[in-house]
């Protein structure tokens, strides 16, 4: 039997965007075989009034529009209903808001991440959130030192990245091992067919059918290129 072993709840203006990207590949598949569940939630349904208003212009002034937290408390709440009290705070179940002053998204966090078993999942859009969503929040989440118009790519950032590492999402789950920043390292260097491409050829100890000396080659060459690349690493 299959064990739903991730829920994703996702709060966002623009449910449609994720169609593509969950639709497609490992998600679908982890999908259909009920490995993971993803709930998109409209915002708009928990609009303040019926023209659907979710935005508001910010106290003191300034360009753009603010998520109202109203709208925000509601829809998290809907699913997590005793979200922000600390009194009831669950292990397993996390509320994220994503924010570019957020903790940055790393390969370790993604572990941590995928041993919980609900992800609650807020996308900003215009100027952002009032700041009082964030009593609300577990923590915030940043995919990186850039400001994108709207949370919904890094939701499919995080919902990438944690579902492949969620048991059973993988076909072969071997190939987790080696990973780039799994070992602190990033990943080794690989070669398919032709041997020959344009005079550029694979190195030999790679057909060579010797396994422990290929082992021993792709550790060197992923310690070399992490120095190479990546020496923040090391
Ligand atoms: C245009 S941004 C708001 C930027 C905000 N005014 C600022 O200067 O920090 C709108 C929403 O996109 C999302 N967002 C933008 N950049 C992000 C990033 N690097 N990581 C995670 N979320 C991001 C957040 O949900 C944010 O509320």
């Amino acid at each position: 039997m299959i064990v739903c072993n991730m829920n994703f709840h996702i709060i966002t203006l623009f449910p449609e965007m994720f169609e593509g990207v969950f639709e497609r590949s490992l998600i679908k598949r982890a999908r259909e075989k009920g490995i993971i569940n993803i709930n998109l939630i409209q915002l708009r349904d928990f609009a303040i009034d019926r023209h659907g208003t979710v935005d508001d212009k910010p106290y003191g002034g300034g360009v753009g529009m603010l998520l109202i937290a109203k709208p925000i408390f509601d829809a998290v709440r809907s699913v997590y209903p005793s979200a922000g009290n600390p009194s009831e705070k669950s292990t397993n179940k996390r509320v994220i808001l994503l924010s570019p002053r957020g903790e940055k998204l790393s390969q370790e966090k993604v572990k941590k991440l995928s041993k919980l078993s609900e992800i609650i999942l807020i996308c900003g859009r215009y100027e952002g959130v009032d700041d009082r969503v964030h009593s609300l929040c577990d923590e915030e989440i940043s995919i990186g030192d850039y400001v994108l118009s709207g949370g919904e790519i890094p939701a499919m950032v995080l919902v990438d990245s944690v579902s492949r590492l969620i048991k059973g999402v993988l076909i072969k789950e071997e190939a987790l091992k080696t990973e780039s920043f799994t070992n602190g390292v990033i990943e080794f260097p690989q070669y398919t067919r032709p041997e020959n491409f344009e005079g550029m050829k694979v190195p030999e100890i790679l057909l060579s059918g010797d396994h422990k000396k290929i082992e021993d080659w792709k550790k060197e060459q992923a310690r070399k290129l992490t120095k190479d690349k990546r020496p923040d690493l090391l």
